[in-house]
C-alpha cells in the first residue's frame, strides 16, 4: 500500500457522484479506486466520467478489490448500516452519509460492527467542515458568548420532491433526513446534550405524503441537560432557495450563522437590490463536503480518530427516534439511545 488512501465509494446518485468526484480529483492523498452501485450501469457510466478505475454492481464485489482501505457509503439512508455492517467487517475504515441508521437497533449493531472489527467510521456531518459553522464553533469554544442558553436552527430545501421520494420509503422521514443536521448542530455548537423534544408537524399544502408517514414541515422544540432550550424548523420544499440558517444565543452575546446570500455581495440596480440565493447543497456546502473528505482521509492515513464520530451519529438519530415518536402523540419525549 502505498502514501495513498485507496477508496472505494458506494452509491453514486447525487451525492455519493459528488464524494467520488472530490476523492479522484481534489483529494490528493485519496486514491479513489472504485465506485459500486446497486445501478450497475450508473456505476460504469461514473467511473468513466470521473476517470475512476474500477466499477462493481454492489458493495461486496468492490470491497474484492484489496487496495481499498476505506469506503465512503453514500446510498439512500436505509442501507448505511448493514453497508457499515459489511465494510467493517471487511475492515476498512469508514466516511458513512447521514443519518448513521434509520433506526437505533442498526444503529447499535452497526457501531458494533465497527468496534469489532477495530476499524474507524466517520459520519457525514459535513458543517462541522463549513467555514461559517466552524469560525462559530471556535468562538463559542472560546467563551464569546458565554454560556449557551437558546439554539436555534431552520433547514428549508428548495425543491419540491417527486412523490416517489416518500413512496419508495427507503429513506428516513424529514426527521432522519433532514432535521438530523440540526439536530447535530444542536449538540456540537451547544456542547450539550438534549434530553427531550417535542415536535409539531404539518402535511397541510400536501396531505398525500401523510399516508406514507412523512410530513412537509416540522419545529421541534428542545430542552437541554444542563437548562438550555432550542428549536429546530425543518421545510421541505421553500421554493425561493435553499435556506439553511442557525443561531446560537448565549449569556454574553450571540452568533448567526447562515445568510440567504451564496455570495457575500449585495447587487444594486435601477430595479432595485437582488442577490445570489444559495440553490442546492451542493453548492452552499460545497467547500464543507470537500474540507470532510480532506480531513477524513487525513486522518484515516495518520490513524487519528474521526473528527465526526459513529457515537456522534447514534445521538443526532436519538434525537430523530425521539423527534418522530412526539410526532406521532403529540406529547414531549424524552431521548434515549436504546
Ligand atoms: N450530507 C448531506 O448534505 C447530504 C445531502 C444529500 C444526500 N445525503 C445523503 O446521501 C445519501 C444518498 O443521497 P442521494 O441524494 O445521493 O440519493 P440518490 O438517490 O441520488 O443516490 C443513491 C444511489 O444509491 C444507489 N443505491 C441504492 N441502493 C443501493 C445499495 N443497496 N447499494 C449500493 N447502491 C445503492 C442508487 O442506485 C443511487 O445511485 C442519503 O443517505 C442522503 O441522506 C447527504
Amino acid at each position: 500500500m502505498g502514501s495513498k488512501l485507496g477508496v472505494g465509494i458506494l452509491g453514486v446518485g447525487e451525492m455519493g457522484k459528488r464524494h467520488a468526484y472530490n476523492m479522484r480529483h481534489l483529494v490528493p492523498e485519496a486514491r479513489a479506486i472504485a465506485v459500486a452501485d446497486v445501478a450497475a450501469d450508473r456505476a460504469r457510466q461514473v467511473a468513466a466520467e470521473l476517470e475512476i478505475e474500477h466499477s462493481f454492481g454492489s458493495l461486496e464485489e468492490m470491497l474484492s478489490h484489496k487496495e481499498i482501505q476505506a469506503v465512503v457509503i453514500a446510498t439512500p439512508d436505509k442501507f448505511h448500516a448493514p453497508a457499515i455492517q459489511i465494510a467493517a467487517a471487511a475492515g476498512k475504515d469508514i466516511l458513512c452519509e447521514k443519518p448513521i441508521a434509520t433506526n437505533l437497533p442498526d444503529a447499535l449493531a452497526a457501531l458494533q460492527a465497527v468496534a469489532k472489527a477495530g476499524v474507524r467510521l466517520q459520519i457525514g456531518f459535513m458543517r462541522h467542515y463549513d467555514p461559517a459553522y466552524h469560525a462559530a464553533m471556535q468562538r463559542i469554544e472560546a467563551g464569546e458568548i458565554g454560556d449557551p442558553v437558546i439554539f436555534k436552527s431552520v433547514g428549508r430545501d428548495k425543491d419540491v420532491p417527486p412523490l416517489s421520494a416518500y413512496q419508495s420509503n427507503i429513506n428516513g422521514m424529514l426527521f432522519y433526513n433532514s432535521t438530523i443536521h440540526d439536530f447535530d448542530l444542536a449538540r456540537w455548537l451547544m456542547q450539550d446534550e438534549v434530553v427531550e423534544v417535542h415536535a409539531y408537524t404539518t402535511t397541510t399544502i400536501r396531505p398525500e405524503v401523510a399516508q406514507y408517514g412523512d410530513v412537509v414541515a416540522g419545529v421541534v422544540n428542545l430542552k437541554y441537560a444542563r437548562g438550555a432550550i432550542g428549536n429546530v424548523e425543518s421545510y421541505v420544499q421553500a421554493l425561493y432557495a435553499y435556506d439553511v440558517r442557525t443561531e446560537i444565543v448565549g449569556s454574553k452575546g450571540s452568533i448567526l450563522v447562515g445568510s440567504l446570500q451564496k455570495t457575500p455581495a449585495t447587487f444594486l440596480s435601477v430595479n432595485g437590490g437582488t442577490e445570489i440565493l444559495a440553490d442546492h447543497f451542493l453548492s452552499r456546502f460545497a467547500d464543507a463536503y470537500l474540507a470532510q473528505a480532506q480531513d477524513f482521509v487525513h486522518r484515516m492515513l495518520r490513524e487519528l480518530p474521526p473528527r465526526v464520530s459513529g457515537a456522534d451519529g447514534l445521538k443526532a438519530l436519538g434525537m430523530a427516534v425521539a423527534a418522530e415518536q412526539s410526532h406521532r402523540l403529540g406529547t414531549p419525549c424524552k431521548v434515549t439511545l436504546e
